[in-house]
């Protein structure tokens, strides 16, 4: 596996690929990685010619409180486990090589507010321009065929779709599946800051996720009723819960017809780790 840090050696080592026949894929990762991000690149690899992941925690998508500074970074571990799966070229740039000026001085990408503004966009301000800015610049940078992104952070998800769509990116979104504990809880680079007795509570957030479900499943119509009732559950749990919201998978609005795709999402502080995780709920 080849290591590049500079937008020049990535395009110089990426340059012989577009005259030859063959994918290329992308998997853009804030690093520390563990097994949901290693799917995302097997799901890669077995779409694609050519594997590229990049490892950069960008300063844009962080609130001022939040954890840019203690974000865990474990540089070995994942270049010897990205070689493990088989990427083809890792880039790990510096910061000021991604923003020349002051993050945030610099020319950005915003979301449109009926994606922006909602769930996570509520509780984080201006996470999203962030997360659509430094997508957008990897992927000039790169010039991928596909990019592969988890269902762990669905509405992301939902809005590198839009952005790609919105600005014509020819470039193919794949989505990948949840990868979790044994015991339920959603791989996090962020479950390393949970004491022993915080992870013993982390699977609940996915059980009450579960429960959800279950009384949809059941026909349950007073969607206001139960995402209440699953707030009280996660605070009687030991939770500080931000939201629990059930939305349509397509667009995240509020389902209106009954055979609507919906999605439940939920956000949740325990101790001082946010945590967040959704499933899907199948009507078919
Ligand atoms: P990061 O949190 O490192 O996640 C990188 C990718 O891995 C994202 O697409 C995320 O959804 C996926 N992922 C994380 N945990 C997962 C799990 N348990 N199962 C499956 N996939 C999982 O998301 C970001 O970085 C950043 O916002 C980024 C897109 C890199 C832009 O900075």
């Amino acid at each position: 596996m080849k290591i590049v840090t500079t937008v020049a050696e990535l395009r110089s080592h990426t340059q012989p690929w577009r005259t030859r026949a063959g994918v290329t894929a992308f998997v853009p990762t804030m690093g520390n990685l563990h097994a949901g991000h290693l799917k995302l690149v097997r799901h890669a690899r077995a779409m694609a010619e050519r594997v590229v992941v990049s490892i950069f925690v960008n300063p844009l998508q962080f609130g001022q409180n939040e954890d840019y500074r203690r974000y865990p970074v474990t540089q070995e571990r994942d270049i010897s486990l990205l070689a493990d799966v088989d990427a083809d070229l890792l880039f790990m740039p510096e910061l000021s090589e991604m923003y020349a000026d002051t993050p945030g001085h610099t020319t950005q990408v915003v979301p449109p507010p009926g994606l922006n503004a909602i769930l996570e966009g509520e509780f984080r301000p201006g996470h999203f321009n962030g997360v659509t800015t430094i997508v957008a610049k990897l992927f000039n940078m790169l010039q991928p065929d596909i990019a592969v992104f988890g269902e762990k952070d669905f509405q992301q998800l939902l809005i590198v779709r839009c952005m790609v769509s919105d600005l014509n990116m020819p470039i193919a979104i794949e989505a990948v599946e949840t990868v979790r504990e044994a015991d339920g809880l959603a791989m996090s680079s962020r479950n390393s800051y949970l004491s022993a007795a915080e992870r013993v509570i982390a699977p609940h957030l996915y059980q009450t996720l579960l429960d959800v479900r279950d009384l949809l499943l059941r026909g349950e119509q007073n969607s206001a009723a139960v995402e209440q009732a699953a707030m009280e559950q996660l605070l009687a749990s030991g939770f500080q819960p931000q939201y629990v919201s059930i939305r349509r998978c397509a667009d995240l609005g509020v389902p209106v017809a009954e055979n609507d795709e919906r999605v439940v999402l939920a956000a949740a502080m325990l101790g001082e780790t946010r945590l967040i995780d959704n499933v899907k709920v199948s009507i078919t």
